[in-house]
């Protein structure tokens, strides 16, 4: 196949929803990378012809009217952990926002307010202070000043909220039922907002929006308590606890809970074009630094993106377990994480083609009435995205979902495509054991599939060919470290393990919902059937320098040597 020309040719209709209607894939793929990412995306084709096509997909959205091109400044940052760099920027400025560049320009270095970004932060920090143990934990263990007075334990479990059931998992993950933050904003007198006020509120006047752990719920309330929490972790304020666990040590100097100060501060401020309490710049609340305050740039964002994606603060496991669904929503797109908003993705598994995959998009987004913002990574091929915008309120508040949605369809499915045009190149190929023995394998990409195919598996001169549905899936074990670094390392040498999965035959159709005729159940069970057989769906692929050198097959004691 002449998958080249496809991957050449795929691109053009990148941004248009690619699937009218969803086919996924005809075997059910193991969920995480279709391939490994042990390569510099910034060299593909797809990545360069998404770059080439994006200036003009924006443009498309200003023709639409669903950006207003006056009245918006925005950037744009995509990076990946392969090179720890930008793969590309993009910024505009409207001509009503020219007035709020303190140096004339919107740049990776101009900082903006991020909104409820601050909530992936508050957990960030949280887990980065004390491990994940602490989401079993009740929030009274923290904060006892939440326990219930004597007589509530009579109260209904309508009337307020018992403490003692909200774990501090339950309020990372949106599942606490804790509700907003402004009513008791709005109680108090704005100079005096006490840490003492915030909990007495919380605990006699909060009325449980849902029962604990019922459904995920968004809720600024909890995030306020949950920054209490990292302060009493911590013996600091919130903005002290940020700086010490995470700005410092990521180096993230333009990063803050209150605004910045100084002559020299490269930023969009608002507050330039003189709207007095009608701009967010400058209203800083140390009440709410955790769910909903911090200033900061697309270069920052990158560092944090990064230090996720390489799990630099966190083990390569505790960071696994955090970029998990936690809970769901009422749409199948739409997951909830600590405190992640996870967009499912049905991409296209190989370029040009009508078959989908899954893939897992954690998004956390955020607003301030006149800046915006969206804050997304993607592990599954290392690469991640940042937004930052400024607009009346009216422009600035929608303007980030569209924004979301083109970096997230053009760069999502180019990053995917530039890691199958990496496996055809690199990873691809006929291994043959040197020996005489008679056993070699052809490793393949093939279009519509997720994976590489086993296309024939001979084993001492006997066919072992398993058919075209025989997939391999990285997963996620490497011989050169528990980081996740090394998922993108493109260099050195390094041994990385595959799972096959052969669906029996002849395969179920897939559920409706994803395009087959099997009804409202999945009957594949691949997940479940990994290992099933005494490890003889181990692979280790042997890498060098991004190339895979010798296939392993230990269940036969088998090393074969790439001859093409
Ligand atoms: C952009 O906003 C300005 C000011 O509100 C308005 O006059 C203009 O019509 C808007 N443009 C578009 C394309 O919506
Ligand atoms: C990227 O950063 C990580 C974490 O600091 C490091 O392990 C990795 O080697 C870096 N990769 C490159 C290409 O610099
Ligand atoms: C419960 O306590 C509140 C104040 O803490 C008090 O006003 C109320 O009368 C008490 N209710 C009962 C039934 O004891
Ligand atoms: C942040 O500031 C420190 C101290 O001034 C400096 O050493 C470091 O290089 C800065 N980091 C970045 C990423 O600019
Ligand atoms: C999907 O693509 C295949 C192969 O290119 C083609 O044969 C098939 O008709 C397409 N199906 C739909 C529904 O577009
Ligand atoms: C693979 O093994 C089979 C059986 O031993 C043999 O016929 C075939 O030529 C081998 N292929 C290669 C590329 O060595
Ligand atoms: C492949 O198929 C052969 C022949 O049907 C069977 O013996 C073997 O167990 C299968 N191997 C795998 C890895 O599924």
């Amino acid at each position: 196949m002449h998958l080249e020309k496809v991957l050449i040719g795929s691109l053009l209709g990148l941004a248009i929803p690619t699937t009218a209607h969803i086919i996924a894939t005809e075997e059910v793929p193991l969920i995480g990378p279709s391939f490994i990412s042990n390569f510099d995306p910034s060299n593909s084709k797809a990545i360069g012809n998404a770059k080439k096509a994006f200036p003009g997909l924006i443009d498309q959205l200003f023709e639409s009217g669903k950006l207003n091109r006056t009245e918006l400044a925005f950037t744009i940052d995509v990076y990946s952990a392969a090179t720890n760099d930008s793969i590309f920027q993009y910024s505009h400025v409207g001509k009503s926002m020219e007035k709020t560049l303190t140096t004339g320009e919107l740049n990776d270095n101009t900082i903006a307010r991020i909104g409820s970004v601050t909530k992936m932060f508050t957990v960030y920090a949280i887990i980065a202070k004390a491990g994940m143990g602490i989401f079993s934990d009740p929030v009274t263990k923290y904060l006892p000043e939440l326990k219930s007075t004597s007589n509530s334990s009579t109260r209904s479990p309508l009337d307020g909220i018992d403490w003692d059931d909200i774990t501090v998992g339950a309020l990372a993950e949106q599942q606490a039922g804790t509700g907003g933050i402004m009513d008791y904003i709005d109680e108090k007198d704005p100079t005096h907002y006490e840490v003492e006020d915030l909990l007495t509120f919380f605990r006699e006047k909060r009325l449980p929006v849902v029962a604990p752990y019922h459904s995920a719920i968004y809720s600024d309330g909890g995030f306020a308590i949950l920054g209490q929490v990292l302060a009493k972790l911590s013996g600091k304020s919130v903005p002290d606890a940020f700086e010490d666990i995470l700005w410092k040590p990521l180096g993230m100097n333009s990063t803050s809970t209150t605004v910045p100060k100084g002559s020299d501060i490269n930023a969009m401020d608002r507050a330039r074009l003189g709207l007095g309490l009608k701009t967010s710049w400058g209203q800083d609340l140390e009440i709410v630094a955790s769910t909903g305050s911090i200033y900061s740039s697309t270069a920052d964002l990158r560092r944090a993106g990064l230090s996720i994606l390489n799990s630099e603060l966190l083990s390569g496991p505790t960071t696994s377990q955090w970029m998990k669904p936690r809970s769901g929503t009422g749409s199948l797109v739409e997951l909830v994480g600590a405190p992640w908003e996870i967009s499912r993705l049905e991409i296209p598994a190989t370029p040009g083609s009508n078959r989908t995959r899954i893939s897992d998009l954690y998004i956390k987004g955020g607003g301030n009435r006149d800046y915006t913002a969206i804050f997304a990574l993607s592990p599954d091929q290392g690469i991640g995205y940042s937004i930052l915008v400024g607009g009346p309120p009216e422009e600035a508040t929608p303007a980030r979902w569209p924004l979301r949605d083109l970096v997230g369809e053009t760069f999502i499915p180019a990053a995917e495509y530039a890691a199958a045009e990496n496996a055809y190149r690199n990873l691809a190929g006929t291994f043959v054991d040197q020996s005489g023995s008679g056993s070699n394998i052809t490793l393949t990409v093939d279009r519509g599939h997720a994976g590489l195919g086993v296309k024939s598996l001979w084993l001492d001169g006997k066919d072992n060919r398993n058919g075209t549905h025989v997939r391999l899936f990285p997963t996620g074990l490497n011989s050169i470290s528990k980081s996740l670094s090394s998922l993108y390392k493109k260099e050195g040498s390094m041994r990385i393990a595959h799972r096959s999965v052969s669906p029996m035959s002849p395969i179920e159709s897939r559920a409706d919902v994803e395009g087959g005729h099997g009804g409202l159940f999945d009957k594949s069970f691949t997940w479940m059937d990994v290992d099933s057989d005494g490890g003889e769906d181990l692979f280790i692929l042997n890498l060098k320098d991004g190339e895979v050198d010798s296939v392993e097959y230990p269940l036969f004691d088998l090393v074969m040597k790439r001859v093409k």
